[in-house]
Order: C-alpha cells, then sequence, then structure tokens
C-alpha cells in the first residue's frame, strides 16, 4: 500500500506540483491524498484540483486558538489515513504539540542547506556570508524552527552577480527534484532516524564537489 501524503501549504505550490507529478509515476511509493492551506488564495490549491486531490481550507482566524487549529488539520489528516505529512510552503509556526503528535512523520523542505541560514531570506543571507554553495534541505520537523534529522540535501553554486531571485530560481529547480526523493526514501522505508541524524540504507557517496571563488 502506498504511503499516503498530506501537503500543507500556504501559497504558490511549486513543491506540492513536484509531488504530484513524482506520484503519477506507479513505481512511486506515496500519493498525495490531502492538501490543507491555511490561505483560502493559495495558488496551490487550485493545482491539487487539477490532479482530482481533495483540498481543505482550514483558516486559524476560525479556531479559538492555535491548538485547536492544529487540532483541527491532525483530525483531517487522520479522516484521510495520512502516513506522513509534507510541509511545502506552510507559513505557519508548529506548536510543539502538533510536532510531537506527529513525531518522525512530519518533514519540511527549506531553502538553505541547513543548520546554515535557518528562517526567512535565506537567499539574501546565504550572498551577503559569501557562501560558495547554497541549496535546500529537507528534514523531520522537531519543536525548534528549521532543526531536525535531514534526509536530502541538494546544491547549488552561488554565482558572480546572483540577485536573491536568481539563487532562489537555481534552488528552486533542486527543491523540486530534493522533495521527491525525500518521500520516495521514506516510502520505500529506507530511512532510519537516530537521534539528530536520519540514516539513509542503500545510497552510494557522492563525489565530493569544490566550487571556485566566485569572481575567479
Ligand atoms: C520554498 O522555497 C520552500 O523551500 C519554502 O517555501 C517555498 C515554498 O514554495 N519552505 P512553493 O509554495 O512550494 O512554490
Amino acid at each position: 500500500m502506498k504511503l499516503r501524503l498530506g501537503v500543507l501549504i500556504s501559497g504558490r505550490g511549486s513543491n506540492l506540483q513536484a509531488l504530484i507529478d513524482a506520484c503519477r509515476d506507479p513505481g512511486f511509493p506515496a500519493e498525495v491524498a490531502l492538501v490543507i492551506s491555511n490561505k483560502a488564495d493559495a495558488a496551490g490549491l487550485a493545482r491539487a484540483t487539477a490532479a482530482g486531490i481533495p483540498t481543505l481550507v482550514l483558516k486559524p482566524k476560525d479556531y479559538a486558538d492555535k491548538p485547536a487549529h492544529e487540532a483541527a488539520m491532525t483530525s483531517a489528516l487522520e479522516n484521510a489515513g495520512i502516513g506522513l505529512v509534507c510541509l511545502a510552503g506552510f507559513m505557519r509556526l508548529l506548536t510543539g504539540g502538533f510536532v510531537t503528535h506527529w513525531h518522525d512523520r512530519l518533514i519540511n523542505i527549506h531553502p538553505s542547506l541547513l543548520p546554515a541560514f535557518p528562517g526567512i531570506d535565506t537567499h539574501a543571507r546565504a550572498i551577503a556570508a559569501g557562501v560558495r554553495f547554497h541549496g535546500c534541505t529537507v528534514h523531520y520537523v522537531r519543536e525548534v524552527m528549521d532543526e531536525g534529522p535531514i534526509i536530502v540535501q541538494a546544491a547549488v553554486p552561488v554565482l558572480p552577480g546572483d540577485t536573491p531571485d536568481t539563487l532562489a530560481d537555481r534552488v528552486l529547480v533542486q527543491e523540486h527534484t530534493a522533495y521527491p526523493l525525500a518521500v520516495r526514501l521514506i516510502g520505500e522505508g529506507r530511512v532510519r532516524v537516530e537521534g539528530m541524524v536520519a540514516h539513509i540504507e542503500g545510497l552510494r557517496a557522492p563525489a565530493p564537489v569544490i566550487c571556485p571563488p566566485p569572481n575567479s
């Protein structure tokens, strides 16, 4: 049986789209079973609908407090038989209660090579720091924001003349490969979490890559 994914979004939904596209492959071990947005105008909702996936808009302001909103999300996810919750541009901090409930069944994609640049404005901060590599990270969610066992990372070079937008575009292309890969590894039962480290079975080590300084 396929791993049932619940995807939480707030906006554009390009990572949701990457997951939907990956799930079209009959050999992919997961399927997107439910999409929840905290915003009624999230563009990603139309992507789900176009793919025939049920959607739900759960607005925080319709609930007494954050735990009540999260409890509504949890019941919807559980009623849909969700085995893995994927945050994909979900722009709300989750409480410890939600994170604990979904422990090791809740993953996120973040646009930096964590633990570098947690939080917002990651691309501008990477350029300002002069790093040679930037990228994205798919990780299990823990209580501390943008912290948790790393499943997949993808790196891109920072190029001369990069702006936060050009760098974001380069990273986003990799996000769309990294997120489905992480889900595939989990769906195939190849990820074992031990403390803060996620071990992956049967992966060959990649060759090292060195980036020259941007102005050479
Ligand atoms: C992505 O850059 C993701 O890494 C971050 O939020 C953005 C969401 O983009 N968490 P999209 O909605 O998936 O297009």
